[in-house]
């Protein structure tokens, strides 16, 4: 979808669809839509007047103009109550319209730009999280259906439209970032989509290649011959069983200063987790197909560092296995040798993406990098504890973390932080083993997270847990039912405030 910003009024606009925001309990549409209702009879006050049009957070109603102003319909969104309005009520907004026009015979709409003139609103964040919200409201994925009525064809094209030509190059900005993180996500969202007889970790580096052609990205893989040389016995040890061999993944960004320290991200890629000979309960296991999502948001991430031209130097590393059951499979009780040197007693097979993460955060600190982030989709007990709209947070560092917890709310993937006391390590003692794989009963997303430090080097580190935000079992205004891409977003905004500092 192509997004253009123009000035213009309401009522001397051509456009398929005009989308006018608007607040809940406001009782007039406000002072710049009276020349607009005038053109249209009083329509717009009398769909207020009635309580058919509330303004209530996504509520929609759509009109014909029949000729009366240039745009053919005007549709009304539901941002909620003026004094609550957040970024990502605006988002939603313009996620639920992009649904709503979809539903139309027009493929491309003009909208106006809400919460200008507002104290902590500005027009490029506006526009940002306006852009973010189409693109992400129109994604579907559709790539196995054959029935041509579920291949309805996505947005060609939206129209931003500011009445002050000062702001114009402003929103722009904001615009280019909106598309940045939208399209970013929905990458990232097909590839958690794709069936894990698809997406194999040798389809995951063809995906890598991909990323690799951008400008300034280089890549480079190491086989399981290389990482048994290496002595990566986490990533070798979950991936052992599967026909599908695993894969240690390298994308480099090269869009900083030479020799200046990269930001690493380290992705939890498991192309589908079986739980292995802890096998999981066969209910809902097809999930686990997304249990990659962790290595899609970073190689999507990559991708839009490199297509922003972002001044940093970014390296992906993505660990990639398939965790099979198996004659070779390793075992309860079986003991690994990871990358580090430590040694870990596998207790539960299930509990595979600390093994192949922590050989990644080894793999990181040979990088000397500036601060490492790892995101995965790591613990059921995330879910437990958090429910499904918030990411768990932990790390080592506090100043990195505030980035993290800025760059969530900025985002509309909000990050909520959980303790990392060593006190907790008590669970993960070992009788045999440095350390153990799991836990015991309480505090799983915890210990799973000081399982990670024991990996972790001297480097400002934080660990995002998106087992709670992966899926979600409905459709929401900027979340289609299936795999959400969870994380995406906030991976590039932390970039993005890194290179521009967020307003205050
Ligand atoms: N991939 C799962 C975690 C998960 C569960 C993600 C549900 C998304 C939805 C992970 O590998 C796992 O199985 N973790 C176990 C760990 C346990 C055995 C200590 C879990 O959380 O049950
Ligand atoms: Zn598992
Ligand atoms: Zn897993």
């Amino acid at each position: 979808m192509k997004t253009t910003v123009k000035q213009g009024t309401l009522t001397g606009t051509p456009t398929e669809v005009l989308v006018i925001p608007g607040y809940e309990s406001d009782s007039s549409m406000g002072k710049a839509i009276q020349p607009l209702d005038r053109n249209l009879g009083g329509q717009l006050a009398e769909l207020r007047k009635n309580g058919e049009f509330q303004g209530k957070p996504n509520q929609t109603v759509l009109i014909h103009t029949r000729g009366a102003i240039p745009a053919k319909r005007i549709l009304l969104v539901g941002l909620g109550k003026r004094d609550d309005l957040t970024l990502d009520r605006i988002r939603q907004a313009m996620g639920t319209a992009a649904k709503r026009v979809r539903q139309t015979e027009a493929r491309s709409f003009t909208a106006v730009i809400p919460g200008v003139n507002r104290s902590g609103m500005w027009p490029d964040d506006l526009a940002q999280a306006m852009v973010d919200g189409v693109i992400l409201g129109d994604y579907r994925f559709t790539a196995y259906r054959t029935d041509a009525a579920s291949k309805c064809k996505p947005l060609n094209s939206m129209t931003i439209l500011v009445d002050n030509a000062s702001i114009v190059n402003t929103v722009k900005r904001g615009v280019q970032r909106g598309e940045a993180t939208g399209e970013a996500t929905c990458f990232a969202r097909d590839l958690s989509n794709h069936p894990a007889n698809v997406m194999t970790p040798s389809r995951v580096v063809e995906e890598a290649k991909k990323v690799a052609k951008e400008k300034k990205v280089k890549l480079s893989v190491l086989n399981p011959s290389k990482m048994k040389q290496l002595g990566m016995g986490g990533v070798l040890g979950v991936g052992q069983a599967s026909q599908h061999p695993p894969q240690f993944i390298i994308l480099e960004y090269h869009g900083g200063k030479k020799g200046e320290k990269p930001i690493v991200f380290v992705g939890k890629t498991v192309t589908f987790d079986s739980g292995g000979i802890s096998l999981k309960p066969s209910e809902n296991m097809e999930r686990m197909k997304a249990d990659m999502t962790g290595g899609s948001a970073v190689l999507a991430t990559l991708r839009a560092a490199a297509r922003l031209s972002l001044p940093l130097n970014i390296i992906g590393l993505l660990p990639v296995v398939e965790n099979m059951p198996g004659g070779k499979a390793t075992k309860p009780g079986d003991v690994l040798t990871m990358l580090s040197g430590k040694t870990v007693e596998v207790q539960n097979t299930d509990a595979e993406g600390r093994l192949i993460l922590a050989d990644g955060l080894a793999y990181a600190d040979r990088l000397k990098p500036a601060c490492v982030i790892d995101i995965a989709t790591l613990t059921g007990a995330c879910t437990v504890a958090l429910g499904q709209f918030a990411i768990g947070l932990l790390g080592n560092d506090d100043k990195l973390k505030d980035q993290f917890k800025a760059a969530g709310d900025r985002s509309g993937e909000r990050v909520w932080e959980m303790p990392l006391w060593d006190e907790y390590f008590e669970q993960l003692k070992s009788d045999v083993a440095d350390m153990r794989n799991i836990g015991g009963r309480g505090g799983g997303m915890i210990t799973a997270a000081l399982f990670l430090k024991q990996f972790v080097g001297k480097f400002p580190w934080v660990h995002l847990d998106i087992a709670s935000t992966d899926w979600s079992a409905s459709d929401r205004p900027c979340i289609s039912k299936g795999p959400t891409a969870t994380g995406t977003r906030v991976l590039i905004q932390y970039l993005l405030n890194t290179v521009n500092k967020p307003h205050k």
